[in-house]
């Protein structure tokens, strides 16, 4: 998991005006809510008072807990603003100012795509790596379903992986590949893998043997077996896209940013674009078929072992096939060399005992008086290497 990206937070319907979410995002809490203006905004969730939750249940006492644009502590009412600075602690008087230590991080958010998404990192501006563009989002040749939120127990580079494989398909989803393999003639083409446009991770498209959709839920979209392209690539460590060619210039673009958890749980958001079937009447099946290719995927992936990708190619024997996953890996090595990944390991040697840590926020770069620890970081996959190995 590394901090400096931007991660899904909450579904933009999901979050009200009037009640503020916990949300646990690469191991730590945030909080997410509305200020005055209907802006998200995303804050470090442990108030420096005496460790407080800001998101914490709602429904306790009869105090508002957004107030002026501010989200209030339910434990003694501390009134941090969408930037994280404490404006108001009852204890001392409202309107009496509070000490300087008295603020949290705050994260730079864009809301698109139906989603709140937060960079959690300390990078200036110019240096952040972008949220990905869904280029086809506002075409009108091109209809996005509503954001389908997928909770799964397992690491989300497992996850990312899987979708990078183009040799699964035959064997978890009957309905992608052929359902019985021909093990006469049965194996996956080459293919070529270059970087992804966007700039921040790889993709390839690969030409695959695919059954006819006769039959099938998409009933005006039948095709007939044959040869059909699909592609998919990376964007950062966390957002996956995936492009199927159903023939005659027919195409689903799907969209995963994912949110880790921790390193046992994730929460895929997930945007299917088409430019096909437009009318409104498809969305509900075409949720309901994604749902069941996603539980297929589900399944395997719950039992992989370990549950966290090995830090060498060398603990798993890896085929042609997987290079997509190879040229991920690459990647994530190259956002290790950034400094950006977390050391989890020292971080739950203290989490929830006596460190409370949260990511660190731009703000923090050039400024001093933050109460909590930002989380432990490895400086090189070097280094991590070579703590695997002791
Ligand atoms: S712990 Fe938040 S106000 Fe005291
Ligand atoms: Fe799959």
């Amino acid at each position: 998991m590394y901090i400096n990206f931007w991660y899904p937070i909450i579904r933009s319907e999901d979050l009200g005006p009037d009640k503020p979410e916990k949300i646990k995002v690469l191991g730590v809490n945030l909080v997410a809510f509305r200020d005055s203006k209907g802006n998200a905004r995303v804050l470090s969730d442990t108030c420096v008072h005496r460790g407080g939750s800001l998101g914490g249940p709602w429904e306790l006492g009869k105090n508002p807990r957004i107030v002026d644009g501010c989200v209030v502590c339910p434990y003694h009412g501390w009134e941090f603003n969408g930037d994280g600075e404490c404006v108001n602690i009852p204890s001392i008087g409202y309107g009496t100012k509070p000490p300087p230590r008295a603020k949290v991080d705050a994260y730079p958010v864009q809301e698109k795509y139906g989603i709140v998404f937060a960079f959690l990192g300390d990078l200036p501006e110019s240096e952040r790596p972008p949220l990905l563009a869904i280029e086809e989002y506002d075409d009108p040749t091109w209809r996005a379903n509503s954001v389908l939120v997928l909770e799964v127990d397992y690491y989300y580079e497992r996850s990312i992986e899987n979708g990078l494989d183009p040799a699964h398909n035959e064997f978890v989803h009957p309905t992608h590949g052929f359902q019985a393999i021909n093990r006469e003639t049965y194996r996956v083409r080459e293919y070529d893998v270059e970087n992804y446009p966007q700039g921040w991770g790889m993709w390839f498209l690969h030409r695959f043997n695919a059954p006819g959709l006769k039959g099938d839920t998409w009933k005006e979209s039948q095709t007939t077996a044959g040869d059909l392209y699909a592609g998919s690539g990376t964007h950062g460590p966390n957002t996956m896209i995936t492009e199927i060619n159903v023939g005659n210039n027919q195409k689903f673009r799907q969209y995963f940013f994912e949110q880790p958890v921790d390193q046992s749980k994730t929460k895929i958001f997930f945007v299917n674009m088409r430019n096909f079937m437009l009318e409104p009447k498809h969305d509900g099946p075409i949720h309901a078929r994604n749902k069941i290719i996603a539980q297929q995927d589900i399944e395997i992936l719950l039992d992989v072992y370990p549950p966290r990708t090995p830090i060498s190619n060398t603990k798993e024997v890896l085929m042609p096939a997987d290079k997509a996953v190879v040229a991920y890996r690459e990647w994530l090595a190259k956002f290790d060399d950034k400094g950006w990944r977390i050391d989890w390991d020292e971080f739950q040697r203290r989490n929830m005992k006596d460190a409370a840590f949260a990511i660190p926020s731009p703000r923090r770069r050039g400024t001093g008086n933050w109460v909590l620890e930002t989380v432990p970081l490895i400086q090189s996959r070097t280094e991590r290497k070579q703590q695997a190995t002791g």
